[in-house]
């Protein structure tokens, strides 16, 4: 009895733990794009410490891939992002200076690396990087309604400290979509977003196999902002 009773109190933890919802923040694209995201990321930071979200996931990611960029490739990636996706450009330099102001190291450069972080991620300079497949599926139930399921097996897991559920309202007030994803603030965008009535979506990660060379990708960056 001992045994299954701390066997419930173990199982409804990590459930309580499993079903926190992420903190809700509402993108609003009237506001001037620079401050936009102003609020976000102390809305993170008041439910979990940087040392806890924001350090280990940046620690991993230098590891496995950011370290092996240099000063020319992070210039490259902000100035692409500038030239190819201003109001992106705004957006992440506004995050970058609530970073700052908080006295954290996260430059717009680096932010512009994890814009792109998918394409550089399947580079041939990644150093044993977790990469997992995700799965989704969409259902629907006895009365119609359409739901979509998605996990994503992020690394490290405090990754999952990041997320935020962001309700994204257009220029003339109206609801846009709504998303979810823990690189939002690395990045200005989701990789899960349901628009009601029209669709949900989702990327997935997949391999690339055989894996591009680093400058390959920089170039088409340079070039195609993607
Ligand atoms: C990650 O790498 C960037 C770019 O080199 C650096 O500015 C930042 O301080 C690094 N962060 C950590 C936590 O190591
Ligand atoms: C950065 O690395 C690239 C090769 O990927 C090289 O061409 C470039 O000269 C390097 N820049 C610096 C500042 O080290
Ligand atoms: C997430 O943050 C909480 C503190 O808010 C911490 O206790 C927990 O260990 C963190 N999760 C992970 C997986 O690091």
């Amino acid at each position: 009895m001992a045994f299954l009773g701390r066997w419930r109190l173990w199982t409804s933890f990590l459930l309580t733990q499993a079903l926190e919802l992420p903190p809700r923040f509402t993108l609003d694209l009237r506001k001037p794009a620079h401050t936009r995201w102003d609020g976000a990321v102390d809305l993170i930071l008041s439910k979990h410490p940087y040392e806890e979200s924001f350090l280990p996931v940046f620690q991993e990611h230098n590891k496995s891939l950011f370290d092996q960029l240099n000063a020319s490739h992070f210039d490259a990636l902000g100035k692409a992002v500038s030239s190819h996706y201003p109001e992106t450009a705004l957006e992440l330099q506004g995050i970058a200076q609530q970073f700052a102001a908080r006295g954290f190291p996260v430059t717009f450069e680096y932010l512009s690396a994890w814009l792109y972080f998918h394409e550089l991620a399947h580079s041939d300079v990644v150093q044993k990087l977790d990469a997992r497949e995700c799965t989704g599926i969409v259902a629907e139930t006895a009365d119609g309604s359409i739901m979509q399921l998605a996990n994503m097996d992020q690394s490290p897991l405090a990754a999952r400290n990041l997320t935020l559920r962001i309700s994204v309202v257009d220029d003339k007030g109206e609801p846009l979509f709504e998303g979810v994803d823990w690189y939002t603030l690395l990045s200005t965008g989701v990789s899960r977003a349901v628009k009601r009535g029209v669709a949900s979506v989702q990327e997935n990660w997949r391999s690339t196999d055989p894996v591009r060379k680093l400058d390959a990708i920089m170039a088409d960056i340079q070039r195609l902002g993607r």
